[in-house]
C-alpha cells in the first residue's frame, strides 16, 4: 500500500508509528518482535524518533530483536557501516539488551560473513523459515534495495537467505538479505524521500516490470504486507495516485 506524506519528518513519524504498531500487534501473540533495519540516510530520522520519548517508550525493547537487511564489510566503527550509523542514532540510546542486536559479522571474507549471518538467522529462527515481522528498506536512485543491485547475482538467489555482493565501483564487499528472505516477511516497508527519488519511484511502481533493472520490484511479500511510505517530493512523478 502506498502512503504519501507531506514531508520527510511526517514520513519518518509514520514509519516509527508503523514500527510501534507492528511490534505491539506481534507481541500480543508472540514472545519476540523480529525486525530488520535498512541502512542509508532515509530511515535515520525514523530510528532517532524510536530512540526518543515518547515514541521509544512505546516499544518493548526487551522483546525486540534487530537484524540488518544489508551491511558493508568495513570495520564496525567505520561510518560506512550501517550498524555503526544505526547504533549512533538509535541503538546506543534505547534499553535493548545487547544480545538482541544481531549485526552482520565483519572482519572476515565476505562469503564467510554471509554464511555466518545465514547461520545466525537459522539459529535465531530455530530451523523454521526466517519470517521477519517487519523489514525496513530504502530505494537507491537506480532502483536497488538492501544491497540488491541491478544485474547482480544476488538478485537471482532462490535458496540462501544472505549473499555476498561486490560492486565494481566499491572497494568493499557487502552482505545482503536475498529476495527469498525478504519476501517471506510479514511486513516490508520501503521509506522513500526527496525529489531525487521521484523518477526511480515512478519507474518501480508504474513502469514495466523488470526486476533485473529495477531490483526493488522483486520485493513482493508472499504472505505479508508491502508498504511504500513516501513523501510528496518523492511522489512527484507518480501518475496513478488519487489526491
Ligand atoms: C545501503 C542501504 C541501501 C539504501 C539505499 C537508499 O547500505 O546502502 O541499505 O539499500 O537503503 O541506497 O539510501 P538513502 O536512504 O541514503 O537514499
Amino acid at each position: 500500500m502506498l502512503r504519501i506524506y507531506d514531508d520527510y519528518e511526517e514520513l519518518s513519524r509514520a514509519a516509527a508509528d508503523l514500527f510501534i504498531e507492528r511490534a505491539h500487534d506481534t507481541l500480543e501473540n508472540a514472545s519476540r518482535f523480529c525486525v530488520a533495519l535498512s541502512g542509508g540516510e532515509t530511515p535515520l530520522r525514523t530510528y532517532q524518533l524510536l530512540a526518543e520519548h515518547p515514541l521509544g517508550d512505546r516499544v518493548d525493547w526487551a522483546r525486540t530483536h534487530i537484524f540488518f537487511s544489508d551491511e558493508r564489510l568495513v570495520p564496525g566503527d567505520d561510518p560506512r557501516n550501517n550498524a555503526f550509523n544505526i547504533r549512533m542514532v538509535m541503538l546506543d540510546h534505547i534499553p535493548i539488551p545487547s544480545e538482541n542486536v544481531h549485526p552482520v559479522p565483519t572482519g572476515m571474507p565476505a562469503m564467510i560473513a554471509a554464511d555466518r549471518y545465514e547461520g545466525m538467522l537459522e539459529d535465531f529462527f530455530m530451523g523454521f523459515a526466517a519470517r521477519f515481522d517487519l523489514i525496513f528498506l530504502g530505494l537507491g536512485t537506480e532502483g536497488h534495495t538492501a544491497s540488491l543491485f541491478p544485474n547482480t547475482p544476488a538478485l537471482e538467489e532462490e535458496r540462501h537467505w544472505t549473499a555476498d555482493v561486490l560492486l565494481p565501483q566499491e572497494p568493499f564487499h557487502r552482505v545482503t538479505f536475498t529476495p527469498p528472505l525478504i519476501n517471506q516477511a510479514a511486513a516490508v516497508a520501503f521509506l522513500v524521500s526527496g525529489k531525487r527519488k521521484s523518477w526511480i519511484l515512478q519507474s518501480v511502481l508504474e513502469g514495466e516490470t523488470d526486476y533485473r533493472s529495477l531490483p526493488a520490484q522483486i520485493i513482493r511479500p508472499i504472505d505479508g504486507d508491502l508498504y511504500w511510505l513516501v513523501d510528496r517530493e518523492a511522489a512527484g512523478q507518480l501518475t496513478q495516485v488519487e489526491d
